[in-house]
């Protein structure tokens, strides 16, 4: 079985666990900070922020930005849930818009449009690893004052040359979930250069505490573990090597699959965290594949407007609606040997013959 996703856990990893489990601390403490401070340094922000997850860094960047009831904020129907369900839970209203032509990002030009006076924040998300056009995207903000949010889940270390995810808005948010880019079993960071931001974020992880016992506000239990945070202070050291893999193995399945099915483009900084093809025969290839035990996925299956919490937020998308249907992700992580990637690639070029 070629699988669709595999953490590369090794023994350096396991030692650190082992070191931290004996230390006496195992939450918010010295690994913690330390992940934190090297995190933000690899990003390039002043700031960064452990969280417990993706979803939880995505809810405090939005309520550090100011984001409430009554709010609007910008974001792309096709992500995954917490994209949308993070802005529900802010207690402000997803305004959906649709997609670049031809690519998976937020349509800067659609933003525009969007924008009103109730706009709070713009989420746009780095959807399999490639950067959104964040210079036109800002550029649209910008002019009404609106901070950008990038959803960085899929994204660690994408850089189109004029800063890695995470640095190119008002904060990132990242997930260091298993199938990630790198990961910390579950967890999340906020990444910011904004002093008051970051000041938010800290407080409202943690029950809204400045000093210890001293609340501020109300606030969550969002902290991430010593555990986690020593898993993902070796990940990060990885994560350049696993991208320039997953690179490699993009690169190979375009050059060989190009002229038989729909290739991504790779545009502003790719790290692939998925790749994703599209075929008029999704469904039919997606049995071909796992018939030769070659692991596949549908990233995503439906529109976010389309899931029942968030119906009444449905709105015209219609590059976005078309994808459903068409999309299919094939294994490109670092786990795969040159071997599998060719499996991959006869699988598909067989399919490609015989339909
Ligand atoms: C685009 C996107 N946003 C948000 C999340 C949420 O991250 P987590 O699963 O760590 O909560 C994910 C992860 O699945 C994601 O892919």
């Amino acid at each position: 079985m070629i699988p669709i996703a595999k953490p590369l856990i090794g023994d350096e990893e396991q030692r650190e666990v082992a070191r931290v489990l004996s230390s006496g601390s195992l939450a918010q403490g010295p690994e913690v900070k330390a992940f934190e401070r090297e995190f933000a340094a690899y990003c390039g922000t002043k700031h960064a922020l452990a969280t417990t997850n993706g979803t939880t860094a995505l809810h405090l960047a939005l309520l550090a930005a100011g984001v409430g009831p009554g709010d609007e904020v910008i974001t792309t129907p096709f992500s995954f849930f917490s994209s949308a369900s993070s802005i529900r839970m802010a207690g402000a209203t997803p305004v959906f818009v649709d997609l670049e032509q031809d690519g998976y990002a937020l349509d800067p030009a659609a933003v525009a449009v969007a924008i009103t006076p109730r706009t709070k924040a713009v989420v746009p998300v780095h959807l399999y690893g490639e950067l959104c056009d964040m210079d036109a995207l800002r550029e649209a903000c910008d002019a009404a004052q609106v901070p950008v949010i990038e959803d960085a889940c899929q994204s660690h270390g994408a850089d189109a040359g004029n800063g890695r995810a995470g640095s190119l808005g008002a904060a990132g948010c990242f997930s260091f979930y298993p199938t990630k880019n790198m990961t910390t079993g579950e967890g999340g960071m906020v990444t910011t250069d904004d002093d008051a931001i970051a000041d938010t974020v800290s407080q409202l992880r943690a029950h809204g505490e400045g000093e210890r016992y001293e609340h501020q506000r109300l606030g969550f239990n969002y902290r991430m573990t010593d555990i986690a945070a020593a898993i993902g202070r070796v990940q990060l050291r990885k994560l350049d090597g696993y991208n320039a893999a997953r690179r490699a193995n993009a690169q190979r399945y375009s050059a060989e699959l190009a002229d038989c099915v729909q290739v991504p483009g790779a545009r502003r900084g790719h790290v692939f965290h998925q790749y994703t093809i599209q075929s008029d025969a999704r469904d039919a290839l997606r049995e071909h594949l796992a018939a030769r035990d070659i692991g596949n996925g549908i990233y995503y299956p439906s529109l976010l407007y389309e899931a029942r919490p968030l119906a009444e937020f449905a709105a015209p998308t219609p590059r976005a609606a078309a994808l459903p249907p068409r999309v299919l992700s094939l294994p490109v992580h670092p786990g795969l040997s040159n071997d599998d990637v060719g499996a991959v690639i006869g699988a598909v070029r067989d399919f490609a013959r015989t339909a």
